[in-house]
Protein backbone atom coordinates (compact mmCIF):
# COMPACT_ATOMS: atom_id res chain seq x y z
CA UNK A 1 0.00 0.00 0.00
CA UNK A 2 2.92 2.01 -0.04
CA UNK A 3 3.94 5.52 1.57
CA UNK A 4 1.07 7.74 2.35
CA UNK A 5 3.46 10.93 1.55
CA UNK A 6 4.57 9.30 -1.66
CA UNK A 7 1.00 9.09 -2.83
CA UNK A 8 0.63 12.46 -2.50
CA UNK A 9 -2.18 15.12 -2.07
CA UNK A 10 -5.64 13.46 -2.91
CA UNK A 11 -9.04 14.49 -3.21
CA UNK A 12 -10.99 13.68 -0.07
CA UNK A 13 -14.39 13.99 -1.87
CA UNK A 14 -14.27 10.39 -2.82
CA UNK A 15 -15.05 6.72 -1.55
CA UNK A 16 -13.33 6.19 1.64
CA UNK A 17 -11.97 2.87 0.72
CA UNK A 18 -10.15 4.66 -2.07
CA UNK A 19 -9.17 7.15 0.24
CA UNK A 20 -7.77 4.41 2.67
CA UNK A 21 -5.86 3.29 -0.60
CA UNK A 22 -3.53 6.32 -0.06
CA UNK A 23 -2.60 5.40 3.72
CA UNK A 24 -1.00 2.37 5.69
CA UNK A 25 -2.87 -0.63 5.64
CA UNK A 26 -2.09 -0.90 9.06
CA UNK A 27 -4.57 1.50 10.11
CA UNK A 28 -7.17 0.05 11.92
CA UNK A 29 -9.96 3.12 11.20
CA UNK A 30 -9.59 2.42 7.86
CA UNK A 31 -9.59 -1.25 8.18
CA UNK A 32 -12.82 -1.02 10.43
CA UNK A 33 -14.40 1.92 7.66
CA UNK A 34 -13.82 -0.53 4.98
CA UNK A 35 -15.21 -3.58 7.09
CA UNK A 36 -18.15 -1.44 7.35
CA UNK A 37 -17.95 -1.43 11.15
CA UNK A 38 -17.61 2.13 11.34
CA UNK A 39 -14.80 4.78 12.72
CA UNK A 40 -14.82 8.68 14.13
CA UNK A 41 -14.18 11.33 12.40
CA UNK A 42 -12.95 14.05 14.25
CA UNK A 43 -12.30 17.78 13.56
CA UNK A 44 -9.21 18.90 15.71
CA UNK A 45 -8.90 22.11 13.81
CA UNK A 46 -11.31 24.01 11.64
CA UNK A 47 -14.81 22.69 10.74
CA UNK A 48 -15.96 19.82 8.80
CA UNK A 49 -18.84 18.38 7.06
CA UNK A 50 -19.63 14.92 7.01
CA UNK A 51 -21.91 13.71 4.52
CA UNK A 52 -23.67 16.74 4.65
CA UNK A 53 -24.02 17.10 8.72
CA UNK A 54 -21.21 19.55 11.03
CA UNK A 55 -18.43 17.32 13.10
CA UNK A 56 -19.47 18.18 16.69
CA UNK A 57 -15.88 20.01 17.39
CA UNK A 58 -13.72 17.30 19.11
CA UNK A 59 -16.12 14.74 19.96
CA UNK A 60 -16.68 14.42 15.90
CA UNK A 61 -19.01 12.09 13.65
CA UNK A 62 -19.58 8.26 13.67
CA UNK A 63 -19.32 7.08 10.02
CA UNK A 64 -20.26 3.63 9.38
CA UNK A 65 -20.49 3.37 5.49
CA UNK A 66 -17.83 2.79 3.29
CA UNK A 67 -19.39 3.95 -0.20
CA UNK A 68 -20.52 7.55 -0.91
CA UNK A 69 -18.69 9.28 2.22
CA UNK A 70 -17.96 13.01 1.39
CA UNK A 71 -16.38 15.05 3.47
CA UNK A 72 -16.52 18.98 3.27
CA UNK A 73 -14.25 21.70 4.59
CA UNK A 74 -15.17 25.10 5.63
CA UNK A 75 -11.78 26.53 5.97
CA UNK A 76 -8.34 24.63 6.37
CA UNK A 77 -8.95 22.11 8.91
CA UNK A 78 -7.10 19.01 10.64
CA UNK A 79 -9.52 15.44 11.22
CA UNK A 80 -8.24 12.42 13.03
CA UNK A 81 -10.18 8.89 12.46
CA UNK A 82 -10.45 7.15 15.55
CA UNK A 83 -12.13 3.57 15.65
CA UNK A 84 -15.22 2.53 16.82
CA UNK A 85 -16.44 1.69 19.43
CA UNK A 86 -15.07 4.72 20.65
CA UNK A 87 -11.48 4.09 23.14
CA UNK A 88 -11.49 6.42 25.89
CA UNK A 89 -9.43 9.21 25.83
CA UNK A 90 -6.01 8.14 25.55
CA UNK A 91 -6.62 6.39 21.92
CA UNK A 92 -4.02 6.08 19.73
CA UNK A 93 -5.58 7.81 16.25
CA UNK A 94 -4.50 6.06 13.49
CA UNK A 95 -4.32 8.55 10.79
CA UNK A 96 -4.75 12.25 10.44
CA UNK A 97 -5.49 14.05 7.28
CA UNK A 98 -5.06 18.13 7.03
CA UNK A 99 -6.81 19.71 4.22
CA UNK A 100 -4.62 22.56 2.77
CA UNK A 101 -6.57 25.75 2.41
CA UNK A 102 -7.35 27.43 -0.64
CA UNK A 103 -7.85 24.72 -2.76
CA UNK A 104 -11.62 25.20 -2.94
CA UNK A 105 -14.56 23.67 -1.59
CA UNK A 106 -13.37 19.89 -1.84
CA UNK A 107 -10.17 20.18 -0.72
CA UNK A 108 -7.06 17.98 -0.85
CA UNK A 109 -5.73 15.74 2.21
CA UNK A 110 -2.61 14.58 3.12
CA UNK A 111 -1.82 12.35 5.40
CA UNK A 112 0.35 13.00 7.85
CA UNK A 113 -0.58 9.80 10.26
CA UNK A 114 0.71 8.94 13.51
CA UNK A 115 -0.43 8.99 17.41
CA UNK A 116 -2.57 11.47 18.59
CA UNK A 117 -4.06 11.51 21.85
CA UNK A 118 -7.17 13.96 20.00
CA UNK A 119 -9.60 13.72 23.03
CA UNK A 120 -8.11 15.65 25.63
CA UNK A 121 -10.73 18.45 26.32
CA UNK A 122 -8.57 20.26 29.52
CA UNK A 123 -5.17 20.35 30.80
CA UNK A 124 -6.28 19.04 33.69
CA UNK A 125 -6.68 15.45 31.59
CA UNK A 126 -3.39 15.73 30.26
CA UNK A 127 -2.10 16.06 33.83
CA UNK A 128 -3.40 13.07 34.56
CA UNK A 129 -1.76 11.36 31.82
CA UNK A 130 1.21 12.57 32.51
CA UNK A 131 0.98 11.13 36.38
CA UNK A 132 -0.26 7.66 35.23
CA UNK A 133 2.51 7.36 32.19
CA UNK A 134 5.62 8.44 34.42
CA UNK A 135 7.30 6.44 37.13
CA UNK A 136 7.35 8.00 41.12
CA UNK A 137 11.09 8.85 40.39
CA UNK A 138 10.09 10.63 36.78
CA UNK A 139 7.24 12.45 38.18
CA UNK A 140 9.03 13.52 41.33
CA UNK A 141 12.24 14.81 38.90
CA UNK A 142 9.54 16.86 36.71
CA UNK A 143 7.40 18.22 39.68
CA UNK A 144 9.73 18.39 42.20
CA UNK A 145 11.32 21.91 43.70
CA UNK A 146 13.95 22.04 46.00
CA UNK A 147 14.03 21.31 49.95
CA UNK A 148 11.13 22.29 51.65
CA UNK A 149 9.52 23.65 48.33
CA UNK A 150 8.36 27.16 49.27
CA UNK A 151 9.52 28.70 46.74
CA UNK A 152 7.80 26.11 43.99
CA UNK A 153 4.68 26.52 46.23
CA UNK A 154 5.08 30.56 46.63
CA UNK A 155 5.32 30.25 42.67
CA UNK A 156 1.58 29.54 42.89
CA UNK A 157 0.84 31.22 45.66
CA UNK A 158 1.56 33.99 43.73
CA UNK A 159 -0.43 33.86 40.48
CA UNK A 160 -3.81 32.71 42.69
CA UNK A 161 -3.07 35.87 44.84
CA UNK A 162 -3.77 37.85 41.59
CA UNK A 163 -8.12 38.26 40.84
CA UNK A 164 -8.76 39.70 37.27
CA UNK A 165 -10.75 42.89 36.88
CA UNK A 166 -13.04 42.42 33.76
CA UNK A 167 -14.31 45.39 31.53
CA UNK A 168 -18.27 44.00 30.01
CA UNK A 169 -20.12 45.14 26.89
CA UNK A 170 -17.19 44.77 24.56
CA UNK A 171 -16.83 43.86 20.96
CA UNK A 172 -14.66 40.80 21.82
CA UNK A 173 -15.88 39.05 18.27
CA UNK A 174 -12.32 38.76 16.99
CA UNK A 175 -9.88 37.74 19.39
CA UNK A 176 -5.70 37.26 18.48
CA UNK A 177 -3.67 36.26 21.00
CA UNK A 178 -0.83 36.46 18.67
CA UNK A 179 2.13 38.74 19.50
CA UNK A 180 5.83 39.26 18.72
CA UNK A 181 8.71 37.69 20.28
CA UNK A 182 12.61 37.40 19.32
CA UNK A 183 11.83 38.74 15.71
CA UNK A 184 8.82 35.88 15.03
CA UNK A 185 5.19 36.49 15.30
CA UNK A 186 4.27 33.89 17.91
CA UNK A 187 0.84 31.88 17.79
CA UNK A 188 0.77 32.69 21.62
CA UNK A 189 3.01 34.85 24.44
CA UNK A 190 4.53 31.96 25.43
CA UNK A 191 8.03 29.95 24.90
CA UNK A 192 8.72 26.38 25.55
CA UNK A 193 10.89 26.69 28.54
CA UNK A 194 14.67 24.85 28.83
CA UNK A 195 14.39 21.87 30.26
CA UNK A 196 17.15 19.04 30.68
CA UNK A 197 16.98 15.48 30.82
CA UNK A 198 13.05 15.36 28.41
CA UNK A 199 14.06 11.99 27.32
CA UNK A 200 13.15 11.16 31.07
CA UNK A 201 9.43 11.78 30.20
CA UNK A 202 8.94 10.38 26.78
CA UNK A 203 11.69 8.49 24.11
CA UNK A 204 10.63 11.62 21.86
CA UNK A 205 11.99 13.90 24.24
CA UNK A 206 13.22 17.10 23.24
CA UNK A 207 12.67 15.91 19.80
CA UNK A 208 8.95 16.00 20.40
CA UNK A 209 8.49 19.29 22.14
CA UNK A 210 10.42 21.17 19.95
CA UNK A 211 8.86 19.53 16.89
CA UNK A 212 5.44 20.22 18.77
CA UNK A 213 6.20 24.02 18.95
CA UNK A 214 7.48 24.27 15.58
CA UNK A 215 3.88 22.83 14.29
CA UNK A 216 1.66 25.33 16.65
CA UNK A 217 3.87 28.39 16.48
CA UNK A 218 6.20 29.26 19.31
CA UNK A 219 9.73 29.27 19.73
CA UNK A 220 11.29 26.58 21.89
CA UNK A 221 14.16 26.68 24.10
CA UNK A 222 16.13 23.55 24.26
CA UNK A 223 18.86 22.90 26.97
CA UNK A 224 21.91 21.76 26.18
CA UNK A 225 21.05 18.79 28.80
CA UNK A 226 18.67 17.33 27.19
CA UNK A 227 18.32 14.41 24.67
CA UNK A 228 18.19 14.71 22.12
CA UNK A 229 21.09 16.94 21.07
CA UNK A 230 20.98 20.02 18.82
CA UNK A 231 22.04 18.80 15.84
CA UNK A 232 19.87 16.24 15.65
CA UNK A 233 16.68 18.78 16.41
CA UNK A 234 17.73 21.98 14.09
CA UNK A 235 16.83 20.03 10.83
CA UNK A 236 13.50 19.25 12.14
CA UNK A 237 12.25 22.69 12.83
CA UNK A 238 11.38 25.58 10.88
CA UNK A 239 11.44 27.97 13.59
CA UNK A 240 14.96 29.67 14.92
CA UNK A 241 14.90 27.80 18.40
CA UNK A 242 17.09 29.55 21.70
CA UNK A 243 19.79 27.08 22.42
CA UNK A 244 20.31 27.23 26.05
CA UNK A 245 23.87 27.00 27.23
CA UNK A 246 24.62 25.42 30.67
CA UNK A 247 28.34 26.45 30.73
CA UNK A 248 31.39 23.65 31.58
CA UNK A 249 33.87 25.38 29.95
CA UNK A 250 35.89 28.59 29.25
CA UNK A 251 34.91 31.30 26.94
CA UNK A 252 36.53 29.10 24.05
CA UNK A 253 33.83 26.34 25.01
CA UNK A 254 31.05 28.85 24.69
CA UNK A 255 32.25 29.91 21.13
CA UNK A 256 31.69 25.90 20.25
CA UNK A 257 28.63 25.70 21.52
CA UNK A 258 27.48 29.29 19.78
CA UNK A 259 28.77 27.99 16.84
CA UNK A 260 26.51 24.36 17.37
CA UNK A 261 23.78 26.62 17.98
CA UNK A 262 24.19 28.61 15.43
CA UNK A 263 24.50 25.93 12.59
CA UNK A 264 21.34 24.16 13.83
CA UNK A 265 19.51 27.37 13.12
CA UNK A 266 19.16 28.59 16.19
CA UNK A 267 17.80 32.70 16.46
CA UNK A 268 19.22 33.26 20.11
CA UNK A 269 21.21 31.42 23.03
CA UNK A 270 20.05 31.84 26.83
CA UNK A 271 22.09 31.51 29.59
CA UNK A 272 20.75 30.11 33.00
CA UNK A 273 22.25 31.83 35.68
CA UNK A 274 20.32 30.71 38.90
CA UNK A 275 22.35 26.91 39.19
CA UNK A 276 25.94 28.40 40.46
CA UNK A 277 24.89 25.43 42.72
CA UNK A 278 22.60 22.77 42.28
CA UNK A 279 19.90 22.73 44.53
CA UNK A 280 19.01 20.06 47.10
CA UNK A 281 16.14 18.46 45.55
CA UNK A 282 14.95 16.11 48.15
CA UNK A 283 12.59 14.32 46.23
CA UNK A 284 15.51 13.02 43.99
CA UNK A 285 17.60 12.91 47.10
CA UNK A 286 15.59 10.93 49.66
CA UNK A 287 15.36 8.36 47.24
CA UNK A 288 19.04 8.30 45.52
CA UNK A 289 17.79 9.37 42.27
CA UNK A 290 20.56 10.84 40.25
CA UNK A 291 18.86 12.32 36.83
CA UNK A 292 21.22 12.35 33.58
CA UNK A 293 21.90 15.93 34.14
CA UNK A 294 23.22 14.93 37.59
CA UNK A 295 25.55 12.24 36.35
CA UNK A 296 29.49 12.23 36.15
CA UNK A 297 30.03 13.50 32.67
CA UNK A 298 28.32 16.10 33.19
CA UNK A 299 29.50 17.41 37.06
CA UNK A 300 33.34 17.02 36.48
CA UNK A 301 33.14 20.99 34.87
CA UNK A 302 30.52 22.02 36.82
CA UNK A 303 33.13 24.81 38.18
CA UNK A 304 33.10 26.66 34.91
CA UNK A 305 29.23 27.44 35.84
CA UNK A 306 29.64 28.64 39.50
CA UNK A 307 32.13 30.83 38.82
CA UNK A 308 30.54 32.34 35.51
CA UNK A 309 29.42 36.01 36.28
CA UNK A 310 28.82 39.52 34.47
CA UNK A 311 32.18 39.39 33.08
CA UNK A 312 31.64 36.77 31.21
CA UNK A 313 28.69 37.99 29.96
CA UNK A 314 30.18 41.53 28.75
CA UNK A 315 33.13 39.30 27.06
CA UNK A 316 30.29 37.24 25.63
CA UNK A 317 28.72 40.55 23.95
CA UNK A 318 32.11 41.85 22.62
CA UNK A 319 32.12 37.94 20.80
CA UNK A 320 29.18 36.86 19.43
CA UNK A 321 25.84 39.14 17.66
CA UNK A 322 23.58 37.02 18.99
CA UNK A 323 20.64 37.35 20.77
CA UNK A 324 21.45 36.85 24.29
CA UNK A 325 18.72 35.92 27.01
CA UNK A 326 19.53 36.03 30.81
CA UNK A 327 17.47 32.76 32.98
CA UNK A 328 17.28 33.18 36.20
CA UNK A 329 16.67 36.74 36.87
CA UNK A 330 14.64 37.58 40.51
CA UNK A 331 15.91 41.61 41.18
CA UNK A 332 15.28 44.37 39.68
CA UNK A 333 19.00 45.25 40.58
CA UNK A 334 19.97 42.62 38.83
CA UNK A 335 17.64 43.52 35.70
CA UNK A 336 19.28 46.48 35.99
CA UNK A 337 22.80 44.97 35.45
CA UNK A 338 21.85 42.95 33.29
CA UNK A 339 20.18 45.35 30.89
CA UNK A 340 23.38 47.65 31.30
CA UNK A 341 25.20 44.42 29.47
CA UNK A 342 23.00 44.52 26.54
CA UNK A 343 21.19 41.73 27.43
CA UNK A 344 18.38 41.43 25.01
CA UNK A 345 15.55 39.16 26.78
CA UNK A 346 15.40 39.33 30.89
CA UNK A 347 14.05 36.24 31.99
CA UNK A 348 12.44 36.47 35.13
CA UNK A 349 12.29 32.77 36.55
CA UNK A 350 13.75 31.17 39.87
CA UNK A 351 14.01 27.63 38.34
CA UNK A 352 10.28 26.50 38.71
CA UNK A 353 11.05 26.79 42.62
CA UNK A 354 14.04 24.22 41.83
CA UNK A 355 17.38 25.87 43.09
CA UNK A 356 17.08 28.58 45.92
CA UNK A 357 14.08 27.67 48.27
CA UNK A 358 12.33 30.38 50.21
CA UNK A 359 12.35 32.88 47.39
CA UNK A 360 9.98 34.65 46.05
CA UNK A 361 7.00 33.88 43.46
CA UNK A 362 8.16 35.15 40.25
CA UNK A 363 4.90 36.72 39.12
CA UNK A 364 5.20 39.14 42.82
CA UNK A 365 9.20 40.16 41.17
CA UNK A 366 8.04 40.94 37.96
CA UNK A 367 6.60 44.22 38.47
CA UNK A 368 10.12 45.50 39.78
CA UNK A 369 12.09 43.82 37.43
CA UNK A 370 9.28 45.61 34.43
CA UNK A 371 10.13 48.60 36.23
CA UNK A 372 13.94 48.18 36.01
CA UNK A 373 14.06 47.41 32.77
CA UNK A 374 11.54 50.15 31.44
CA UNK A 375 11.34 48.77 28.02
CA UNK A 376 15.11 49.10 27.34
CA UNK A 377 15.22 44.81 27.02
CA UNK A 378 12.03 42.29 26.51
CA UNK A 379 10.75 40.54 29.93
CA UNK A 380 10.54 36.61 29.74
CA UNK A 381 8.98 34.62 32.90
CA UNK A 382 8.29 31.33 34.26
CA UNK A 383 7.38 29.60 37.05
CA UNK A 384 4.40 27.78 37.51
CA UNK A 385 2.25 28.65 34.48
CA UNK A 386 -0.23 25.87 34.02
CA UNK A 387 -3.52 28.15 32.91
CA UNK A 388 -3.91 30.64 30.61
CA UNK A 389 -5.55 32.88 32.76
CA UNK A 390 -1.87 32.64 34.11
CA UNK A 391 -0.08 33.62 31.02
CA UNK A 392 -2.90 36.56 30.74
CA UNK A 393 -1.97 37.93 34.22
CA UNK A 394 2.26 37.80 33.49
CA UNK A 395 1.26 39.75 30.42
CA UNK A 396 -0.87 42.66 31.79
CA UNK A 397 2.30 42.89 34.23
CA UNK A 398 4.95 43.59 31.48
CA UNK A 399 5.77 40.23 30.52
CA UNK A 400 6.50 39.87 26.54
CA UNK A 401 6.06 35.97 26.65
CA UNK A 402 6.05 33.35 29.69
CA UNK A 403 8.22 30.28 29.96
CA UNK A 404 6.09 27.17 29.96
CA UNK A 405 8.51 23.96 31.62
CA UNK A 406 6.44 21.80 33.79
CA UNK A 407 3.52 21.70 31.85
CA UNK A 408 5.10 21.41 28.65
CA UNK A 409 6.70 18.37 30.28
CA UNK A 410 3.23 16.74 31.15
CA UNK A 411 2.19 17.45 27.73
CA UNK A 412 4.55 15.43 26.49
CA UNK A 413 4.87 12.74 29.13
CA UNK A 414 0.87 12.03 28.51
CA UNK A 415 1.17 12.14 24.70
CA UNK A 416 4.21 13.03 23.12
CA UNK A 417 4.67 15.26 20.51
CA UNK A 418 0.93 15.32 20.08
CA UNK A 419 0.38 15.65 23.93
CA UNK A 420 2.61 19.05 23.67
CA UNK A 421 0.41 20.06 20.55
CA UNK A 422 -2.57 18.73 22.15
CA UNK A 423 -1.41 21.16 25.83
CA UNK A 424 -1.09 24.50 23.59
CA UNK A 425 -4.11 23.82 21.69
CA UNK A 426 -6.09 23.80 24.64
CA UNK A 427 -3.70 26.70 26.64
CA UNK A 428 -4.79 28.54 23.41
CA UNK A 429 -8.86 27.92 24.14
CA UNK A 430 -8.32 29.09 27.58
CA UNK A 431 -6.33 32.14 26.40
CA UNK A 432 -9.04 33.16 24.01
CA UNK A 433 -11.65 32.65 26.63
CA UNK A 434 -10.21 34.61 29.38
CA UNK A 435 -9.10 37.81 27.29
CA UNK A 436 -12.73 37.63 25.55
CA UNK A 437 -14.63 37.24 29.00
CA UNK A 438 -11.71 40.13 30.45
CA UNK A 439 -13.34 42.78 26.99
CA UNK A 440 -9.92 42.64 25.26
CA UNK A 441 -9.09 41.43 21.92
CA UNK A 442 -5.44 41.52 22.01
CA UNK A 443 -2.84 40.83 24.46
CA UNK A 444 -1.46 44.75 23.91
CA UNK A 445 -4.85 46.28 25.65
CA UNK A 446 -4.01 44.55 28.27
CA UNK A 447 -2.23 46.79 31.67
CA UNK A 448 -2.38 46.52 35.20
CA UNK A 449 -5.92 48.33 35.71
CA UNK A 450 -6.88 44.52 34.49
CA UNK A 451 -5.34 42.83 38.12
CA UNK A 452 -6.03 43.31 41.64
CA UNK A 453 -4.94 41.04 44.89
CA UNK A 454 -6.96 38.75 45.83
CA UNK A 455 -7.17 35.51 48.12
CA UNK A 456 -6.30 32.03 47.12
CA UNK A 457 -9.21 29.90 47.36
CA UNK A 458 -7.11 26.31 47.94
CA UNK A 459 -4.03 25.97 49.62
CA UNK A 460 -1.55 26.36 46.72
CA UNK A 461 0.70 24.20 45.44
CA UNK A 462 2.13 22.93 41.69
CA UNK A 463 -0.80 21.30 40.98
CA UNK A 464 -3.37 22.87 42.82
CA UNK A 465 -4.65 24.54 39.49
CA UNK A 466 -5.53 20.94 38.39
CA UNK A 467 -8.20 20.62 41.64
CA UNK A 468 -10.31 18.09 40.19
CA UNK A 469 -7.58 15.05 39.94
CA UNK A 470 -6.86 13.71 42.88
CA UNK A 471 -3.23 12.67 42.99
CA UNK A 472 -1.71 11.19 45.66
CA UNK A 473 1.63 13.14 46.88
CA UNK A 474 4.16 9.96 47.88
CA UNK A 475 6.99 12.73 47.63
CA UNK A 476 9.40 9.84 47.60
C1 LIG B 1 17.74 21.31 35.31
O1 LIG B 1 17.77 22.39 34.81
C2 LIG B 1 16.88 20.93 36.36
O2 LIG B 1 16.21 21.79 36.94
O3 LIG B 1 16.81 19.74 36.66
Amino acid sequence: MGDPAAAGALHIHQDVALLAAYLDAGCPSFYHLAAGRGAYLVPTRGTIEVNGTPAAPRSGTAVSRVDALTIRATDAAEIVLMDLPRPPRTARVDARLRLDEGAGPWLDATSIGGAFMADFQTLQEIAHAARANLAQSAWDYLTGGGESETTLKRNRLGLDSIGLRPRVCRDVTQIDCSTEFLGQTVRLPVCIAPMGSLQLLEPAGADGVVRAADEFGIPAFLSSLTEPQIEDIGPQTNRPMVYQIYVRGDDSWVATFVKRAVNSGCGAVCFTVDLALYGRRERDLMKRYRPPTRQAGDLAAFHFQTAWNWDNVKRFKDAHDIPLIIKGIATAEDAEIAVEHGVDVIYVSNHGGRQLDHGCATIDVLPEVAAAVAGRAKIMIDGGFMRGTDVVKAIALGAHAVGLGKLIGMGLAGGGREGVLRTLEILEEEITTALGLMGVTRFDELGSSFLRSASPVVQPHLLSPFPFINFTDKGY
